[in-house]
């Protein structure tokens, strides 16, 4: 392994245009309180996809005036992650009684034969409105199809399904390949040239997420003739994952500087795997770290300069998701898809033309 980190660091120093940290602080309008019936599935056409900021916690609660309330199956991944627990209760305070909502909520556990029978549960339970995040992209046509049969409106959410579009009303989530594409922009600026060795943990195999971070960072890499990617496997977006496969690849890579991890658990365990090998990373370390998803805790690693850049992925989406459903209940149109908006981070000594630069008050302003 090279100790080429404090060269390439001091190469790659440029004066930063810092995007605005505006992940927390705007939100659909979505006061106005849902009618009691679902609106009826013509009276909503989609329109174009739209970029929005990040709903405030307590945005786009909708109470329902009438005292009726509204039916919400939630069909979750599961709880791999710090993310994860995260999406939940925003989804769990977003869609409380109190805000005039019933919901009913699955934890799948990663297992797709468990996510697919809590939407057919939900199919039979009659649900006004079912939220899906897709386990994965693949293999929701028939499930789909029969949701729209019984006549209830399906709202993907988080990630994306490769199913035809027009068996759900509309796809919520943030830009996996922008993510990606954001994470290979910046180490193409950090490193300035330098040569890059790089390992991949990849998240669950088949989520939109780990396609489109995959997807992103490798179109970036296509155009760094000088970096070569050693190795890419799967750590199931869990800490126990990406602490696995980085003891695995630690026994068959002697030389690397870079590691890629597709969220911020994989990069704890990565972090103690390389800790209990003796190896270096983060600002002052042989090898520069990239997480994703910008939880409270992967941005205090930031701070601490163990994590070198850390992409955001915004887990409070759940205000789009009742600002959607007030629409559909009050017969207006809808988007056909939301990108929820996401920036980057950088351990303090980074400047980025692609991320904001990690200070104390950025963590202390962090919600999840
Ligand atoms: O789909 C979002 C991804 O899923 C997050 O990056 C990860 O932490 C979660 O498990």
């Amino acid at each position: 392994m090279k100790k080429k980190l404090a060269v390439l660091l001091a190469g790659t120093m440029v004066m930063a245009s810092l995007v605005a940290c505006g992940g927390n602080d705007a939100a659909p309008a979505t006061n106005d309180a849902p009618a009691a019936e679902p609106a009826a599935e013509d009276t909503a056409e989609p329109e174009a996809e739209v970029e929005e900021e990040a709903p405030a916690d307590d945005a786009a609660e909708a109470p329902a005036a009438s005292g009726d309330t509204i039916s919400v199956g939630f069909a979750q991944v599961g709880h791999e992650s710090d993310w994860r627990a995260a999406n939940t209760q925003n989804y769990q305070d977003t869609f409380s009684e109190a805000n005039g909502y019933e919901l009913s909520f699955v934890d799948a556990d990663n297992d797709n034969a468990v996510q697919l029978e809590a939407v057919r549960n939900f199919i039979q339970q009659e649900m006004d409105y079912i939220c899906i995040a897709p386990i994965e992209t693949a293999g929701w046509d028939t499930v789909l199809q029969e949701a729209q049969d019984a006549g209830i409106p399906v709202l993907i959410v988080d990630r994306s399904v490769d199913a035809d579009a027009s068996l759900y009303e509309t796809q919520i989530g943030c830009d996996m390949v922008a993510e990606g594409e954001t994470a290979g922009n910046w180490l193409g600026e950090y490193l300035d040239g330098a040569d890059a060795k790089i390992l991949v943990i990849e998240g669950s195999v088949g989520a939109s997420a780990t396609l489109g971070r995959t997807e992103g960072f490798n179109n970036i890499a296509a155009q760094h003739s000088e970096w070569e990617i050693l190795d890419s496997q799967s750590g199931d977006f869990t800490q126990a994952g990406g602490q696995e496969v980085m003891e695995s690849f630690i026994k068959s890579y002697s030389d690397f500087n870079v590691v890629v991890c597709q969220n911020d658990n994989e990069a704890y365990g990565a972090m103690d795997a390389m800790d209990a090998a003796g190896i270096t990373y983060g600002v002052d370390g042989d090898v520069i770290i990239i997480s994703f998803d910008a939880t409270h805790d992967g941005l205090q690693y930031t701070l601490d300069g163990k994590i070198n850049c850390n992409v955001e992925c915004n887990p409070l989406q759940a205000g789009f998701a009742a600002d959607v459903i007030r629409k559909l209940q009050a017969g207006e149109a809808i988007d056909a898809q939301t990108i929820v908006t996401d920036e980057a981070f950088v351990a303090p000594g980074i400047t980025s033309q692609y991320a904001v630069t990690m200070t104390q008050e950025v963590l202390d302003g962090r919600a999840y």
